[in-house]
């Protein structure tokens, strides 16, 4: 049996109580990995980025750095036992190092603000679809009819606004009455349910004459047309996708029991997760090449094309209402994981009720939202650096905030943390506890790094 160096209790508990299985937390990972940055997001960066070179280089992401990522960040959560920002005090004080790594929490609690600030105008989009689908509005609709009700929609500051405080609305209201067994329930049918569908739409995508063409674009790598800012949009798509980087996954893990293996959970979560990605992608750019529209579209990408290839269908109503359902309950439940630090930190710090906290800081997020509102119409043509109010927000969460987060959390783990508290908490210092922890020693950080300084131009091209 091992002891931690540092010979503290850590058999703590969470103020907020625990998953009831090992099932639970799985679920509920797997609810906030699995979201609009596998449907909506995937696709149309791949297709922004070129293709195939971005989907590989996203792929070595997800296995070489968000996972040892993901692993740290359950370990730390589960020795903690308490909100992030909390969190990281307390084991950078305990493992003798300092309190300041609390500043690590508190950046992930910002991320947190700032990504479901313009997810959940998204999140609105997928809620107005749902019912646009159920009126029957795509019915043999074609590209440039389709094209035209979602620019319409986007063009209305009114309906954004409208649909962005309803979704706003149901994540407080989830989010204050806890962690629910409803919601274990929902995403245990919803994750299967929404797997089904997209594996029918493959079928359709397959029928449609131009799955090779969908094939090709994702698979042929062609990396003379990759530069550094498409292999840093892949490292941030890694971070976002599998929500880490941001202390959602420590949030989670300061309720995981102590037996539950933390390697198994990761894989599996990693697993469903760029499943469901990829799957997003043989299913969209089928659909794009077969009715002439141009992957690189950018975000109105998976509101164009499925709506049409619905469209098209027998039944296809009844499929599209169901789809949009399952693809507001994906967005639904990773919304939960981007507030609950901020809501842990504000009951255990501000000495607030779950449902006060959860008013509070949904309130605060919803009034950012409407940066990224105003980015589809009035502000529309405000652009600087990246583009828009809302391209610069996805770009400085994504591809700074959570890659850098993610950084300061396995140099913490596997730096600042003793071996034997780290062991302990992945049960043991066997093969897969050395191949972790030199992942997280060194090629995590040393790659992030890097890609950050080549995006930057501080590392010149040899040629
Ligand atoms: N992983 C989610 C998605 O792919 O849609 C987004 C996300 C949820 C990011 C929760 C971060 C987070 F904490």
């Amino acid at each position: 049996m091992l002891t931690p160096e540092s010979g503290t209790d850590v058999k703590r508990t969470s103020l907020h109580g625990n998953w009831s299985s090992r099932m639970a937390f799985i679920l509920a990972v797997t609810g906030s990995a699995v979201g609009l940055g596998n449907i909506w997001k995937f696709p149309y960066i791949a297709g922004q980025n070129g293709g195939g070179a971005f989907v590989l280089v996203y792929l070595l992401c997800v296995i070489l750095i968000g996972m040892p990522v993901m692993m740290s960040e359950i370990l730390i959560g589960r020795r903690g036992r308490r909100n992030p920002v909390a969190t990281m005090a307390l084991l950078g004080e305990e493992e003798g190092a300092s309190k300041n790594w609390k500043w690590v929490g508190a950046i992930g609690v910002l991320a947190g603000f700032f990504i479901l600030s313009y997810y959940s105008v998204i999140g609105g989009w997928t809620l107005t679809y749902v019912f646009k689908s159920a009126m029957g509005s795509f019915n043999g609709a074609s590209p440039s009819e389709v094209e035209l009700a979602f620019s319409t929609f986007t063009g209305s500051a009114w309906k954004l606004t409208l649909s962005h405080t309803i979704f706003m609305g149901l994540t407080v209201f989830v989010v204050a009455r806890g962690v629910e067994r409803g919601l274990e329930k929902a995403v245990r049918f919803m994750v299967p349910a929404l797997l089904l569908l997209m594996l029918a739409l493959l079928g359709y995508a397959i029928s449609s004459g131009h799955f090779g063409a969908g094939l090709d674009f994702m698979f042929s790598a062609d990396f003379g047309a990759l530069d550094w800012d498409s292999v840093l949009a892949a490292l941030g798509q890694a971070f976002f996708t599998l929500s880490i980087g941001m202390g959602a996954v420590m949030a989670y893990g300061a309720y995981l029991p102590e037996e539950t293996s933390i390697t198994g959970a990761s894989a599996a979560v990693v697993a469903a997760d760029t499943g469901i990605a990829i799957l997003a992608g043989l299913v969209i750019f089928p659909l794009v090449f077969a009715n002439n529209l141009n992957p690189a579209d950018g975000p109105g990408l998976v509101f164009i094309t499925l709506p049409l290839a619905f469209g098209q269908m027998t039944g296809g109503t009844f499929f599209a209402t169901i789809f949009f359902v399952l693809l507001t309950f994906a967005a639904w439940t990773s919304a939960l994981g981007l507030v609950e630090p901020a809501v842990a930190f504000c009951v255990e710090h501000l000495k607030r009720s779950r449902a006060q906290a959860a008013v509070l800081v949904g309130g605060l997020i919803w009034l950012m939202g409407f940066a990224t509102v105003f980015s589809f119409n009035l502000l529309a043509d405000f652009k600087f650096y990246k583009g828009t109010l809302f391209d610069n927000l996805d770009h400085l969460t994504s591809n700074v905030m959570l890659p850098l987060g993610g950084v300061l959390i396995v140099v913490f783990a596997a730096w600042v943390m003793c071996r034997n508290s780290t062991a302990e908490e992945l049960g043991g210092a066997g093969r897969l506890y050395k191949i972790w922890r030199f992942l997280a020693r060194y090629l995590a950080p040393v790659a992030i790094l890097f890609v950050f300084a080549k995006a930057i131009g501080v590392i010149p091209e040899l040629s």
